[in-house]
């Protein structure tokens, strides 16, 4: 294998972790960011995110000497043969994508790219996004490749590895053939197209799945109005080859840092392209309405409208196997109850008691599951840790006021939980 040199920029989830896949990969890589906390904590052997697996990559990378941390986007990429360009597309104010710092750092670092080296774009970008870095960069010895990431967080190390299909997209053949080389020892499915196309792949993708999140979570609402179990309509739906049971879990509605905003703008890119995705707005409604139908469950073990009424949270990440809280509908839940006066305890095996985080900001943290359950009347599961399910309900009801539950991921045991004297409601069952 030729090794090559790669420089990426960013060291968010995707940055961080392409470097370190490509390290590891036996190319010369160097990471870049802005944030030089960010780079001190990498230059130390710390990893600034939760992700398995990643720090002991991490540590091979820099050991072997194949991973390097800088600060300055000129000094890694003017011998690079590909640059990643792994930086944020936070959410604009109309709902695009937000591109200024693709488009900052694709100005910044033009004058510095060696002749023939090839910019690829791992991040979320808009369809069209290629041409204007094309042209931002000013150079016609570089050629640009759209190569969207489908990393999950959690898994991103085992995605990253062992991706279902890799996504190339560029109007230069010999770019194509190039990226398409650097993936070769993966040995995936790779589909080769144009800029446009592959950038909307990306999308598309995201906000499919988002739409069978959202329609397994209505049909869970009407499994809860006509007294069907949502578990086994998942089951005998699911068994359809052409439907599959992945992504079909009810829950308190899908977050993160990538579907609220992806689905959001593929809506406005529709819109701008004369399409109204009637559809695609209802999966976003949708998921607005399962954060309440949520808060609505938990309101229906309060007798009145007044005085202290305690809920314990149990998780506040996005989802299980992650730290981040990035548009988590554990948060918005939780806000909507705080609002409602009631008292929220919560703990989550990745905030410390003494995180102060805003999005943090009135509930009480506790270091353990049995302590925020102390003086509850309801235990309110929102992210689906494995330690949850491992909890022993005799001995969390003893320390409750009332034994109530609310199961928004459906893991617990609810004849177990029933057994030890909770009232317990699920989601869709
Ligand atoms: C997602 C995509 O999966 C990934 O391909 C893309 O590149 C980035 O966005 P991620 O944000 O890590 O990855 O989260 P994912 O595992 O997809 O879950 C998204 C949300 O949907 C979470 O809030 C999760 O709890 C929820 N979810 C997922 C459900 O409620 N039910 C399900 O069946 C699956």
């Amino acid at each position: 294998m030729l090794v090559k040199k790669i420089a990426v920029i960013g060291a968010g989830y995707v940055g961080i972790t392409t470097a370190a896949c490509f390290a590891n990969m036996g190319h010369s890589v160097t990471l870049t960011d802005i944030d030089q906390t960010k780079l001190d904590q990498l230059t130390k052997g710390m990893c600034p995110i939760v992700e398995e697996g990643l720090l002991d990559l991490l540590f091979v990378g820099v050991e072997s000497n194949r991973l390097f941390f800088t600060s300055s986007n000129k000094e890694a990429v003017s011998d690079a043969d590909f640059i990643f360009l792994c930086l944020p597309t936070p959410q604009g104010k109309d709902g695009t994508a937000d591109t200024s710092f693709i488009r900052s750092v694709s100005k910044e670092i033009g004058p510095f790219l060696r002749a023939d080296a090839t910019v690829v774009t791992k991040s979320t970008v808009p369809v069209g996004s290629a041409a204007v870095i094309e042209e931002t960069l000013g150079r016609s010895d570089v050629s640009v490749v759209s190569n969207p990431e489908f990393l999950r967080e959690g898994s991103a190390i085992y995605d990253f590895l062992h991706p279902d299909r890799i996504v190339i997209g560029s109007k230069s053949v010999h770019a194509s053939k190039r990226v398409c080389d650097l993936y070769e020892p993966l040995a995936a499915r790779t589909i080769i197209t144009d800029p446009s196309s592959a950038e909307t792949i990306k999308y598309a993708a995201n906000a499919y799945l988002a739409t069978k999140i959202s329609f397994i979570n209505a049909v869970a609402a009407v499994c809860e109005g006509v007294g069907a179990d949502v578990l086994d309509v998942i089951e005998g739906m699911g068994s359809d080859s052409r439907i599959g049971k992945e992504f079909l879990n009810p829950g308190p509605g899908w977050g993160g840092s990538c579907f609220p905003k992806d689905t959001k703008a593929l809506v406005k890119i529709a819109e701008i392209a004369g399409y109204d995705f009637a559809l695609l707005r209802g999966v976003v409604e949708v998921n607005q309405q399962q954060h309440q139908r949520i808060v609505e469950k938990v309101l229906s073990f309060r007798p009145q409208l007044t005085g202290v009424f305690r809920v314990c949270a149990l998780g506040l990440t996005f989802k299980a196997g992650t730290d981040d809280r990035r548009d988590s509908p554990a948060i918005s839940i939780i806000q909507s109850l705080m609002v409602k006066g009631i008292e929220v305890h919560a703990y989550d095996p990745t905030v410390s008691i003494l995180d102060n985080a805003d999005d943090l900001s009135g509930i009480v943290l506790h270091g353990s599951s049995l302590d925020a359950a102390k003086n509850s009347d309801v235990v309110l599961l929102l992210t689906e840790w494995p330690e949850f399910t491992a909890l022993d309900p005799a001995l969390i009801g003893s320390k409750m006021r009332t034994r109530s539950v609310v199961d928004a991921r459906n893991i617990l045991d609810a004849t177990q939980w029933r057994s030890a004297g909770f009232v317990h409601i699920g989601v869709g069952r």
